[in-house]
């Protein structure tokens, strides 16, 4: 599926504001490779993501061909007044005016994944869900983004766009919660359509996790910190996981979590939920 390399690892870039192109720049240079922005003001700075690249390219850091570089598309209820699009165009054309104005922020000509933020509905895949998505189908037909994903879904929204007959995403990026399963149905989903899930808040929804006695001891046992132990967990059972940490030795010990492989029981009892209500 992927010409270039697959990513490995996202760093998220919302809420960084002013450090924006700063704290993308030491992840650039703390080895990871692959970008999660979007063009919502309200809660990212996609101009900053831009600034970091072009700096790192220049510096000889990275090109643009080691970079996997996703950014996404929000309906106008999700914006604040600062919005990359004329509100009052049909939604096919916000979708072009919002791409266009992400290259532009991030100096490129295509980024490699373009995601629907979310649907119009915790429930279904409804009319502006069906026009949105065609727009995005548009622009990856003309090149502007190599994959496409959609975001915050549920099985239902999943469900409903699968029957719908729409061509299905090559991603989906969720708020993975432990005791949900980790989001169990929605991946399962996936996995059968071959969908790659990506999780976020892998840490902060679900700090009780993170802080049981059980993570605790296995990461002394082989020598890793908490927040490895989930990441390397979320990788076992197939998640795709993005850190948005403002800490260059988080940025660190997240990427070395690449390396731990967790033994199959941990896995299994971290998947089964000892840790949660236990
Ligand atoms: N699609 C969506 O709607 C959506 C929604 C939310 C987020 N996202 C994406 O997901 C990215 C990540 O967001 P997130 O919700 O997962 O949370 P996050 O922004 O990564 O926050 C992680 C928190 O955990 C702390 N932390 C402590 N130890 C850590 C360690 N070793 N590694 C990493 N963090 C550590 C961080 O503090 P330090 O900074 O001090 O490390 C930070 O406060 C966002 O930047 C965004 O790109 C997408």
């Amino acid at each position: 599926m992927f010409s270039q390399p697959e990513p490995r690892f996202l760093y998220g870039t919302a809420w960084k504001e002013d450090r924006t192109a700063t704290l993308v720049q030491f992840a650039l240079r703390a080895g990871f490779r692959a970008i999660d922005a979007a063009n919502q003001r309200r809660h990212y700075f996609e101009a900053g993501v831009g600034e970091a690249l072009a700096d790192s390219y220049r510096e000889g850091i990275v090109t643009r061909a080691d970079l996997f570089l996703q950014t996404k598309f929000t309906y106008r209820q999700g914006q604040d007044h600062r919005l990359p699009y004329d509100p009052s165009a049909s939604l096919a054309v916000q979708v072009a005016q919002s791409m266009a104005s992400s290259l532009e922020h991030l100096g490129t000509d295509y980024v490699d994944s373009y995601v629907l933020h979310g649907p119009s509905s915790r429930s279904g895949w409804n009319e502006p869900d069906a026009e949105v998505w065609s727009s995005m189908i548009q622009e990856r037909n003309a090149g502007r983004t190599r994959l496409l994903g959609v975001s915050n879904v549920s099985l239902q929204n999943l469900e409903e766009m699968a029957a719908s007959g729409a061509e299905m995403p090559s991603f989906v990026q969720n708020r993975c919660f432990a005791r949900f399963a980790w989001d169990l149905e929605v991946r399962n989903f996936c996995k059968e359509r071959n969908i790659i899930y990506q999780g976020f808040s892998l840490l902060t929804a679900n700090l009780d996790v993170l802080h049981h006695p059980a993570i605790a001891e296995l990461a002394e046992a082989i020598d890793a910190t908490p927040a490895q132990i989930i990441f390397a967990f979320a990788r076992a059972i197939g998640i795709l996981p993005l850190t948005g940490t403002s800490d260059p030795e988080h940025m660190k010990q997240d990427l070395a979590s690449l390396q731990l492989k967790l033994p199959a029981a941990a896995v299994q009892a971290i998947e089964s939920g000892f840790a949660v209500g236990s």
